[in-house]
């Protein structure tokens, strides 16, 4: 047959308001799966590379217009001033566009489930069959409020009736009308001047067409999706999380079928728009958002949540917080890891437990094992950063960045106080406060000379666990009777009585 792509339009209804979502954010502007609504349709619609794309917006127009724009920059946008029927929208949309032939596609803006190829196979089928007009239908459970398909003995498609219009035998009928049509241009073009707001609801129903098309006797069909959730739309919340759950489910399960391992795929969440290698493995409790990548034999969770985040070959990520980070290939990160922006840890680089980062690399086998924040900073090459070490990088107005040399080992608990460079190879003693830069080599120490006052236990705590401690250590009689009462007040010896400690 003669391809698809020819001179097709696609129209995307996207005017209505959605009110049941109650938000003042559009109803097709709500995300799932890490993209919106409308963004789920139209990554469907461009896969199969229609010539022309139209939109067709009016409710929250500022809104929803910048977004499509954004997605489809060759999009029209057709305004429909008010939401008079989707008869009336098909309208504005084929003369936005400047329609005069080949095949229209309508579809809603709200079907999330919603993939290219069933919309091509059901373009495909359209075209060879040479109708005026096809539905693609489906067989639900429960029809309410959707248009039904009515049908004549022989099973030929006679109209669509909507749920206020339809008759109490009308409404038995389970094959609905999805909302994703396809027309001959030249035939839709003839209707819909002629489609009037003569019945419930007083507007202008697109699907009147199928009527239009019979009395002019010409071909209609109808076939019902076998994936019928494809073309189920969102219009609360309740159904969104529920397409939600679906989406994800089916998500999960085709990257299974890739040569991922998921250990639970119910508590494992992967947006539409991430990639990831075979031999990757999920553990329970995993995020995996927007646009992260994630690299062959890595190791994510249990209880992580990366979003845009780019992961190297057998890296280890466990309970971590990242967005917009880079973690190499071999690094290891977490468990209790806060990766901000613009956090990098290079190969076989470790960012270790209640560490948060934010722009700053962790150089190629760099350490940053415990309890630290390294903000605006550069880790060479195999260096160290000793337990509890704050890279001040804020001084109140200005951020500045900080710099630690290859194979530097800095002490614990430090302060670097930016902007600062600790030189390569150097080290700093633990509990610098890094003011000045630190030569190659150099090993920096800021605090006076330790002083040992002799026998302070024995004069500030007589009688207590300490001093007999302390006594017992030096070979010396304690003086002073032991008083219970003095220890609680110490401060000093909060472990109690040490009979009692074992
Ligand atoms: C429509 C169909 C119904 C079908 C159902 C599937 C008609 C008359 N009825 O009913 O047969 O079973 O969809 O969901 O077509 N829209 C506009 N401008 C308007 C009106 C609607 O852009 O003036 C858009 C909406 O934003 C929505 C879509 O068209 O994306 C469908 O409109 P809606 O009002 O939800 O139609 P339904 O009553 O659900
Ligand atoms: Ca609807």
């Amino acid at each position: 047959m003669a391809n698809a792509r020819h001179n097709l339009t696609v129209i995307v209804l996207a005017a209505g308001g959605g009110t049941r979502m109650k938000s003042k954010t559009m109803k097709v502007l709500h995300p799932v799966g890490g993209r919106s609504m409308i963004g789920h349709v139209l990554t469907a619609v461009r896969e199969i590379e229609p010539e022309r794309i139209v939109a067709v917006v009016g409710h929250q127009r500022e809104q929803v217009g910048p977004h499509i724009q954004e997605l489809v920059p060759d999009a029209v946008l057709a305004v429909q001033e008010t939401q008079d029927g989707t008869g009336h929208a098909v309208r504005v949309a084929v003369e936005a566009a400047g329609t005069t032939g080949g095949t229209v596609l309508v579809v809603t803006g709200d079907t999330p489930l919603l993939r290219g190829d069933s919309l091509r196979a059901f373009a495909e089928e359209h075209e060879a069959a040479q109708r005026a007009v096809s539905i693609l239908s489906g067989l639900v459970p429960d029809p309410f409020g959707y248009g039904r398909i009515v049908r004549n003995d022989e099973g030929d498609v006679e109209a669509i009736v909507e749920e206020k219009d339809a008759t109490a035998a009308q409404r038995e009928i389970r094959e609905i009308n999805s909302g994703i049509l396809a027309f001959d241009a030249e035939f839709l073009l003839e209707a819909l001047p002629k489609i009037d707001n003569d019945n419930a609801k007083g507007e202008y129903y697109l699907t009147d067409a199928v009527q239009l098309a019979r009395d002019a006797g010409l071909t209609v069909g109808a076939h019902p999706i076998d994936d019928v959730m494809q073309t189920e739309g969102a219009n609360d919340r309740a159904q969104l999380a529920e397409l939600g759950r679906e989406l994800n489910r089916r998500i999960v399960t085709q990257w299974m079928k890739d040569g991922v391992t998921v250990m639970d795929p119910a508590t494992t969440w992967i947006d539409a728009d991430v990639v990831l290698a075979p031999d990757v493995t999920i553990l329970p409790g995993t995020q995996l958002l927007g646009a992260t990548v994630v690299a062959e034999d890595a190791v994510i969770g249990p209880d992580c949540t990366l979003k845009d985040c780019e992961i190297g070959s057998g890296a280890r990520v466990v309970r971590a917080h990242a967005e917009l980070a880079v973690i190499g290939e071999g690094a290891n990160v977490g468990p209790f890891s806060y990766l901000r922006p613009g956090s990098e840890v290079r190969a076989r680089g470790k960012i270790g437990a209640f560490v948060e980062t934010k722009n700053s690399v962790i150089g190629e086998g760099a350490k940053v094992p415990h309890l630290s924040y390294v903000g605006d900073a550069e880790v060479g090459e195999g260096a160290n950063i000793g337990a509890g070490t704050i890279v001040a990088n804020y001084d109140g107005v200005k951020k500045h960045r900080t710099k630690v040399g290859r194979h530097a080992k800095t002490g614990a608990n430090n302060t670097f106080v930016a902007p600062v460079e600790i030189g390569d190879g150097a080290g700093t003693a633990g509990g610098t406060v890094v003011r000045r830069d630190v030569p190659p080599g150099a090993l920096a120490v800021s605090g006076g000379p330790q002083r040992n006052l002799e026998g302070w236990a024995e004069r500030k705590r007589p009688g207590t666990a300490q001093a007999e401690a302390a006594a017992a250590a030096t070979g010396q009689e304690p003086q002073g009777e032991r008083d219970a009462s003095h220890e609680d007040r110490s401060g000093v010896g909060q472990t109690g009585s040490g009979e009692e400690q074992s």
